[in-house]
């Protein structure tokens, strides 16, 4: 481990990833920069389809197939992830770098007892004993605060809840002492109650080994309070990078305002419906020209829908892809004259109005 506190753990510089598919090339990642610091959290937010998954996959190398194309770079501890040889890759998975997804499910095999299939991989990894990897998969389970892990070491991964088996993936991705853990959204699948023990667990784990983590999610809620950093993705690309408190308290991309709304309050009533952003994110092959939120977005005026914002950076840091952003004088101007042009649907929205009923307005260069 050569890398200090001030250079990053992980450099990903100008990372695109693309599908080739008959209907045409989608591209799913489209240069995305950002560096992650040893020890520091890093959130990926956006809806659904924005590119968190195969960002992610794409610097681990998980994206297989001979339709795909990744260019950039992911310099992880100096090395560059994307063009290291397969084999120096798959030691670097689980031992230096490790996931967690979504479903457990997917990432532990239906068949086997839990305990064999904790302790095969910190053999494999470690080159252990089967008895002190029968110790250390148990001191694992325990770790990740499984009652009676005992128990828990000997049961299929069907007789356990769906928030242990996730204790027990992060358990597995655990088990190496990671440098880096990329979390896709691990508690998405989970009841609220039990979302919080998990992303409480992820977090402590995490500050006890220093470990970096990138935490998934398209829910702005769930990294509030959890994460250094976020990069907000919309269609493949980075709409806005920031500190978490600048994102919650600067936020300047109307994307990521449309995001806020839909956080639910803990001050509303439970029933509260919240405000959906209004339309769909565009279709990835067919992208709209100019920024790809224009057809969305409460503020759009026509330098929108022709050319594209490039990501600016303030010189606090923080990053914007945006004509007319959140906070600014031509930002209130925008709104006023979309106000009296009668735009119903994307003002609504802005307004943080529940939105079901209202036609959507995609304006011009729309999806
Ligand atoms: N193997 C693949 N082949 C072709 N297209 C793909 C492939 N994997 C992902 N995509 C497309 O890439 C885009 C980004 O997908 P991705 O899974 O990264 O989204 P996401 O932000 O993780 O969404 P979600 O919140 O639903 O998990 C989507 O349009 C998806 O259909
Ligand atoms: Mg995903």
């Amino acid at each position: 481990m050569t890398s200090t506190r001030d250079e990053p753990l992980l450099s990903v510089q100008g990372l695109r990833t693309h599908f080739a598919l008959n209907a045409g090339l989608l591209k799913a990642v489209d240069g995305v920069t950002f560096d992650l610091r040893a020890g520091q959290t890093l959130g990926i937010v956006g809806e659904s389809g924005s590119g968190k998954t195969v960002l992610s996959r794409s610097i681990m190398r998980l994206n297989l197939g001979n339709n795909v194309e990744t260019s950039g770079k992911a310099l992880f501890d100096g090395k560059d992830l994307l063009s290291l040889p397969m084999n120096q890759m798959t030691n670097i998975w689980g031992q230096e770098i490790a996931m967690v997804f979504q479903d457990p499910m997917t990432s532990l095999n239906p068949v086997v007892k839990i305990g064999r299939q904790v302790s095969e991989h910190v053999r494999k990894h470690l080159s252990l004993s089967r008895r002190e990897a029968r110790e250390l998969a148990v001191q694992l389970l325990k770790s990740v605060r499984i009652p009676e892990a005992e128990v828990a070491y000997s049961s299929f991964p069907h007789e356990l809840s769906g928030g242990m088996r996730q204790r027990v993936s992060i358990a597995i991705a655990l088990a190496c002492g990671p440098q880096l853990l990329f979390a896709d959204e691990p508690t998405t699948a989970l009841d609220v109650t039990v979302q919080h023990q998990i992303l409480n667990l992820l977090g402590l784990q995490q500050s006890e080994r220093d470990m970096a983590m990138v935490l998934v999610t398209h829910d702005l809620g769930v990294v509030a309070g959890r994460t250094d950093e976020i990069i907000v993705m919309y269609a493949g690309k980075i709409v806005e990078q920031a500190s978490t408190h600048q994102i919650f308290q600067n936020t300047s991309h109307p994307y990521t305002e449309a995001l806020l709304r839909s956080i639910p309050k803990t001050d509303q009533p439970s029933h509260t419906r919240l405000a959906a952003i209004a339309g769909r994110p565009p279709n990835l092959i067919t992208m709209p020209s100019g920024c790809s939120f224009s057809p969305r977005c409460p503020y759009a005026q026509e330098r929108c829908f022709e050319e594209e914002p490039p990501l600016t950076v303030t010189k606090e840091g923080h990053a914007t892809a945006c004509w007319y952003q959140v906070g600014t004088e031509a930002n209130r101007a925008a709104w006023d004259k979309n106000l009296a042009a009668g735009r119903p649907a994307t003002l609504a929205v802005a307004e943080g109005q529940v939105i079901d009923e209202v036609p959507i307005d995609i304006g011009a260069g729309g999806a």
